[in-house]
C-alpha cells in the first residue's frame, strides 16, 4: 500500500446550509436526523431490524437480525424469506398500478414508458421465459445490455426467479465478458443486437459471439433482445430472440421466495491484482440499503421524476436504477445513450421534456458538461429539477460550484455520495434536508454507518485535517457478502488490518474541524478514470499480453475532466523507438488495450523506455513513475538505479 494519498490537500471553506424550501417538505429533518442517530448509536441491530421491517415486505418475517459469529462472513436477518422482484413491483400494484415506472428514452429520442402494472408484466413473461430455458434458483445469468428498459426487465426477473444476475457493462470487451461469465461459471447469456451510442452502434451480440467463441463451456443459450434491427448472425440451438421467447408465456409468474442471504446478484469490479473481482451482495440487506438511500438521500416522492445517469452495468446503475428506486415505488428516468448526441444540451433537453425533479451523475460527466459551455443548459427549463447528486469520484469545488449555480439555480441541495461497488448503497453523503454542504466534500455517515478515518493501527484520527484510512468500524446490511468463489480474498482485501474488526474500504480521507469527510483518494493500485474503477495490474496484464511488450508499468495521473488518466511506461521486447515516441505502436497498443479490457481501459499517454526503474529488490519504484507521470519532482532516491539514463527516458527528455 503506498501513502501519496494520505497527505492533506486543499481546504475548501464555503458551506451551504439546506435551502428552507426543500427542508420544509423534506422526508428526513433534523429531528428525524438526530432520532436516527441515537437510536442507531443506542441500539445498532435494534436499528436496523426496524428499517428492514418497515421498509420491505417479508414472506417470512426474521427473527434474527445480525450474526457475526462468523466474522467478517456476516448475514443479516437470516431466518427470513423475500424476493427482491416482488418488493419492486408487486407490492405497488394496489395503488400504483398506472403509474409510471419507467420512462425511457432512445438515443435516437424514441420515448417508450412502462407503468408499474406493464413492467411487472413484462418481468413476469420473461421470467416463465428463463424458466422455459431451464433457468433455475441459484443459476447464473450474464445480462449484456444497452441502456434500455429490458435490461431492468432481465435483472428483475432473474430476482424474481432466484437467479443471480451478473450485469456487464456494455461498453467492456468480449474478453472481460468471457472471464466475467467463465468466473462465474453463467448458464446464459441475455444480450441484444445492439445498442445505441454516440451515433454509432455498439455490436452486442457481436462481442457476445466472440467471447464464447473463446470458450465458455457453462453457457447454453443466449437471449437476444431486438434493439438495433440490424443483420446480426443467430447460432441455431443456442440463440434465441427475446421476442420468441416470451411469445407463448404468460404474465403470471408467481416470484420464488428467497432466504434474506440468498445471493441477488454479482458484480465484477477491479482490485489490486490483474482479473476483477465478483462483489456477492445479498438479497434482503442490499435491497434494505437501496430503498433505504432513495428515501433519505433523494427524499424521493409520489410525484418524483428521478434520474440516475448510470449505466446498468456499474453499482450506481443496480442502485439508483434497476433496484431502489422501484422498491421506494418512483419514477425514473433512464437513457440510452451519450451526453453529447446531438449536442451537449442533451441532457437538459430530457431533463426539461420528462420534468426531471432528481438529477444523479458522475463529477466527469459534469466537468466534461460544464467545459462545453452554459449556453447549452440555459437553453432549457431546468425548474422541474428539485435536488442532484454526484457519485464515483471526488467533485472538484469548480465543478461543485457551476452544477449548484448553472443547473441547480442555487435552489437544488446536492447531494454528494460516497460509496462502493461493494458497499452496496450510500455511506457518506448529506442528507438534503439536514446537512450544510461544502463543495468537494461528502460530508458525514449515515445513520447506522459507522464509518471513520482511523491511522495504521486503527486507532480514531482526532486531529482535523489529517489524512489516514477510511474504515467502517461495524458490519452493515447492504455490505458485500464475500467475493464469488473466494472467501480468503474477501477476508484478505476487506479486513486485513486492525484485527480484521473493520471494513477497509481501499481509499484514504481526512475529516476536517466538522468531522465532514473529504475523500482524498485509493489507496490501492485502483485508478479512478471517469468514476469508473481500474486496476493498474489490469492494465499492465493486458499490456504485456502483447507480443510486442517486455514489460509495462501504469500509473494515474490528474486530468481536467476525466478525474485520473491513465499513463503507461512500456519496455518493447527489441529495440527501444526512437526518441521514446512512436504513433504507430502506440496505436496498436491503446486499441489491444480496448480489446482486451475495454475502451476506457485504454492509456491516454505510452512511453517507451529501455526498462522500467527498480528497487534493488527488483521491485517497481511506482511513486517515482507517478511522480514523472504528474510533472512533479521526484521524490524518490533514484541513485540505485541500475541504469540512470532510463530517468531521461521516463521523463520523455530522450
Ligand atoms: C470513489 C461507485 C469521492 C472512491 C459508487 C471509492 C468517491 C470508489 C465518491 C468506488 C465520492 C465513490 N467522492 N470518491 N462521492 N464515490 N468514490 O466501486 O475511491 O465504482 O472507493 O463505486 O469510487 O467506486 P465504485
Amino acid at each position: 500500500m503506498s501513502a501519496h494519498n494520505i497527505d492533506s490537500v486543499l481546504i475548501e471553506n464555503r458551506k451551504f446550509k439546506p435551502n428552507p424550501n426543500f427542508v420544509a417538505r423534506a422526508r428526513i429533518r433534523k429531528q428525524e436526523f438526530d432520532a436516527l442517530h441515537k437510536m442507531a448509536a443506542e441500539d445498532y441491530t435494534g436499528f436496523w431490524a426496524k428499517q428492514a421491517r418497515e421498509l420491505l415486505s417479508w414472506h417470512r418475517p426474521f427473527k434474527q437480525v445480525l450474526d457475526d459469529s462468523r466474522a467478517p462472513h456476516f448475514t443479516w436477518f437470516a431466518d427470513g424469506s423475500l424476493n427482491v422482484s416482488y418488493n419492486c413491483l408487486d407490492r405497488h400494484l394496489g395503488s400504483r398500478a398506472n403509474k409510471n415506472a419507467i420512462i425511457f428514452e432512445g438515443e435516437k429520442g424514441d420515448v417508450r414508458t412502462l407503468t408499474y402494472q406493464q413492467l411487472t408484466d413484462e418481468v413476469s413473461r420473461f421470467a416463465n421465459a428463463l424458466k422455459a430455458q431451464g433457468i433455475r434458483s441459484g443459476d447464473r445469468v450474464v445480462i449484456y445490455m444497452p441502456m434500455i428498459p429490458e435490461a431492468v426487465i432481465a435483472m428483475q426477473a432473474c430476482a424474481r426467479i432466484g437467479a443471480i444476475h451478473s450485469v456487464v457493462f456494455g461498453g467492456f470487451s468480449s474478453e472481460s465478458l468471457r472471464d466475467r461469465i467463465n468466473d462465474a461459471g453463467a448458464r446464459m447469456v441475455i444480450t441484444a443486437d445492439g445498442g445505441n451510442r454516440g451515433g454509432k452502434i455498439v455490436e452486442l451480440k457481436a462481442a457476445t459471439d466472440k467471447a464464447l467463441a473463446g470458450g465458455c463451456p457453462s453457457i447454453d443459450k443466449v437471449i437476444v433482445c431486438q434493439r438495433t434491427k440490424h443483420n446480426i448472425p443467430m447460432k441455431a440451438g443456442r440463440d434465441i430472440w427475446w421476442h420468441d421467447a416470451i411469445a407463448k408465456q404468460n404474465t403470471d409468474c408467481p416470484p420464488v421466495w428467497v432466504d434474506a442471504e440468498h445471493p441477488l446478484f454479482l458484480l465484477y469490479t477491479s482490485g489490486s491484482t490483474g482479473k476483477p473481482k465478483g462483489i456477492q451482495h445479498s438479497s434482503a440487506g442490499y435491497l434494505l440499503g437501496a430503498i433505504l438511500t432513495n428515501l433519505w438521500v433523494f427524499d424521493l416522492r409520489e410525484s418524483d421524476i428521478f434520474w440516475c445517469t448510470a449505466d446498468v452495468g456499474w453499482i450506481t446503475g443496480h442502485t439508483y436504477v434497476a433496484y431502489g428506486p422501484l422498491a421506494a415505488g418512483g419514477t425514473l428516468m433512464m437513457y440510452e445513450g451519450a451526453p453529447t448526441i446531438p449536442d451537449a444540451g442533451r441532457f437538459w433537453k430530457m431533463v426539461q421534456e420528462h420534468k426531471v425533479s432528481i438529477f444523479y451523475t458522475a463529477p466527469t460527466a459534469i466537468r466534461a458538461l460544464m467545459k462545453l459551455g452554459d449556453s447549452f443548459p440555459n437553453k432549457y427549463d431546468l425548474s422541474s429539477l428539485r435536488l442532484l447528486g454526484t457519485v464515483g469520484e471526488p467533485i472538484n469545488p469548480e465543478a461543485w460550484m457551476w452544477y449548484h449555480t448553472v443547473i441547480g439555480k442555487e435552489h437544488c441541495p446536492i447531494v454528494d455520495t460516497w460509496w462502493q461497488t461493494e458497499t452496496g448503497s450510500n455511506m457518506i453523503t448529506p442528507l438534503p434536508g439536514v446537512t450544510a454542504t461544502k463543495p468537494g466534500s461528502c460530508t458525514i455517515p449515515l445513520p447506522g454507518i459507522a464509518a471513520d478515518v482511523v491511522d495504521e493501527d486503527g486507532n480514531s484520527i482526532t486531529t482535523p485535517n489529517q489524512g489516514g484510512y477510511l474504515v467502517i468500524k461495524k458490519p452493515f446490511p447492504s455490505q458485500l457478502r464475500t467475493i464469488w468463489g473466494d472467501d480468503a480474498r474477501y477476508a484478505s482485501t476487506y479486513y486485513p488490518k486492525f484485527g480484521g474488526k473493520y471494513y477497509l474500504a481501499g481509499d484514504s480521507a481526512r475529516k476536517d474541524e466538522d468531522g465532514y469527510f473529504w475523500i482524498m483518494g485509493r489507496i490501492d493500485d485502483v485508478l479512478n478514470v471517469s468514476g469508473h474503477r481500474l486496476g493498474t495490474m489490469e492494465v499492465e496484464s493486458a499490456l504485456v499480453a502483447h507480443p510486442k511488450v517486455a514489460e509495462a508499468a501504469v500509473v494515474g495521473r490528474p486530468d481536467d475532466i476525466k478525474g485520473e488518466a491513465i499513463f503507461a511506461y512500456v519496455v518493447l521486447r527489441g529495440a527501444r523507438p526512437a526518441g521514446g515516441v512512436d504513433a504507430a505502436i502506440t496505436k496498436e497498443l491503446r486499441d489491444w488495450v480496448g480489446e482486451q479490457i475495454g475502451a476506457i481501459a485504454k492509456p491516454d499517454d505510452i512511453r517507451f523506455a529501455d526498462n522500467l526503474p527498480k528497487t534493488r529488490s527488483g521491485k517497481i519504484m511506482r511513486r517515482l513513475l507517478r511522480n514523472i507521470a504528474r510533472g512533479e519532482d521526484i521524490t524518490s532516491d533514484t541513485s540505485t538505479l541500475e541504469n540512470p539514463d532510463i530517468l531521461l527516458q521516463l521523463q520523455g527528455k530522450v
